[in-house]
């Protein structure tokens, strides 16, 4: 009797885990970027500053924005955003911890447009 209802409650324990689990379950979507001038100019070049929001409550590491074609006159710390090819790689590959944010600033003469491209996710 006394094992049954424990078996009972740890299987709506379970339940009740496995249900927190999901609707926290996050995606590479759920990092919001945004961007605005900043009203300087570098070597000519209006700058912007861009701020990526981890808009869900799991760590995400390991982040890759698409940057194939992005060019800036302004110095970018490459441990803030490493380009390496058509991906850029933010915050040196560390987690941005949840509903926390990164910013960094470029210069160009057109804005560029950064996407998510992948991430790790890790809610524990
Ligand atoms: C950046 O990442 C590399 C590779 O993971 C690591 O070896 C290095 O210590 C990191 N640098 C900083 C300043 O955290």
């Amino acid at each position: 009797m006394a094992s049954t209802s424990l078996n009972l409650f740890s299987a709506i324990l379970l339940l009740i885990l496995l249900s927190k689990g999901m609707s926290q379950r996050c995606s590479t979507n759920d990092l919001q970027i945004s961007q605005d001038k900043t009203g300087v100019l570098v070597q000519a070049q209006p700058e912007f500053e861009v701020k990526v929001l981890n808009a869900c409550p799991c760590l995400q590491g390991n982040v890759k924005l698409g940057c194939n074609g992005f060019q800036t006159t302004d110095e970018v710390n490459p441990l803030t955003l490493l380009k390496s090819g058509n991906e850029c790689l933010l915050n040196n590959g560390s987690s941005l911890i949840p509903f926390s944010q990164i910013s960094f600033k470029y210069a160009w003469d057109t804005q560029f447009s950064f996407k998510p491209v992948s991430s790790e996710i890790n809610c524990n």
